[in-house]
């Protein structure tokens, strides 16, 4: 294509034309926030490698949800950290888990917060994998596949709006979505965590939730980082499967495979999880003084949503709605 000559400087000449021809724009229905539920009451640990985030009592992450929620986030994200676990993950779908307790009590407390229940085993099981592993420690898909039926009941029972499987068990969102709708649970929506890769920027969130493999990796669940057209496969297997929004995750260093992916699903809402360690990377080089912290989060957000991102899961979601409502 050929253009007549022009000069795109005049499209820069101030701020008010530059806010007229942006492309992207960053709004706080953006982001979902993620909250740590732990048990115990008045309990606000901070997490180290986190600065800003807590492990918080469900009084505390009331609280929490709704600082959030008058900000105008209309979304939270919610972790378990269980005071027991076990071989097979047993507080994730006991009607009186942390979790369990928690959604109830948030979404009581503020009915129109949309309240997104995580659902994987690793912060509930002793050996930190995400589902039932066998003598050798291989994580057993299709036995996985019954417990998450049920997490996804309790969930929902709870008042959970959305249920986010996140454990890249093969058949999750068909497992999910059936046990949901026998339960006549028909209004709750499964977000998958559809291209999940196995990644070194979960690491802060593990100190988080406290849910570090006691051994070996994640790499025989969790996509290989070398692979982008595999997303591809991911997320036709979940949109056949009867997902309701697809994810990436993380977003920073995957900005290609969220192209792709919302190149070839344009009509399903596509969210991107801006991770742990992509978090913990900014606050790190902020607090020694070597970035302009605000800046480069907002210069982050916006490139995620601008690489094809609907909604991001963000830890940043507090600070940016500041700053979007100033
Ligand atoms: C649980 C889960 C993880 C994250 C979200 N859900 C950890 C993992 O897979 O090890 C990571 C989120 C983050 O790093 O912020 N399966």
């Amino acid at each position: 294509m050929e253009f007549p000559y022009t000069r795109p400087r005049r499209l820069r000449v101030s701020s008010a034309v530059r806010s007229m021809v942006q492309e992207t724009r960053l709004n706080v229905n953006d982001f979902i926030y993620p909250i740590f539920v732990c048990s115990g009451n008045g309990v606000k640990n901070p997490i180290e490698s986190m600065p800003g985030i807590f492990q918080l009592s469900i009084d505390e992450a009331k609280k929490e949800a709704k600082e959030a929620y008058d900000l105008g986030i209309k979304s939270v994200i919610l972790f378990g950290i269980p005071e027991h676990k076990d071989e097979i993950g047993s507080e994730a779908y006991s009607e009186d888990g942390i979790i369990a307790r928690a959604i109830n009590e948030i979404k009581s407390y503020l009915p129109d917060l949309v309240v997104i229940a995580d659902a994987c085993f690793c912060e509930y099981t002793s050996h930190g994998h995400c589902g039932i592993i066998d003598k050798k420690g291989k994580l057993l898909n299709d036995p996985t596949l019954e417990l998450l039926k049920k997490e996804a009941y309790v969930y929902a029972k709870m008042g959970a709006d959305i249920i986010a499987p996140s454990g890249m068990i093969d058949g999750m969102v068909r497992a999910i979505r059936e046990s949901l709708d026998s339960n006549s649970f028909e209004d709750v929506s499964v977000m998958s965590y559809s291209a999940k890769y196995s990644s070194s920027f979960y690491g802060p969130f593990r100190d988080a939730a406290e849910s570090a493999p006691a051994f070996g990796d994640r790499k025989t669940y969790q996509m290989d980082y070398h692979n982008a057209q595999e997303a591809i496969k991911e997320v036709i297997l979940d949109v056949n499967e009867g997902a309701d929004y697809i994810m990436v995750k993380p977003a920073l260093a995957y900005l290609d495979v969220i192209r792709i992916v919302k190149d070839k699903f344009p009509y399903l809402p596509l969210v991107s999880y801006n991770v742990s360690g992509e978090y913990a990377m900014v606050k790190a080089a902020a607090k020694m003084g070597w970035i302009d912290e605000e800046n480069i989060m907002m210069e982050i957000l916006t490139a995620i949503k601008r690489a094809g991102t609907d909604i991001i899961i963000t830890y940043f979601s507090k600070d940016a709605a500041r700053i979007l409502n100033k």
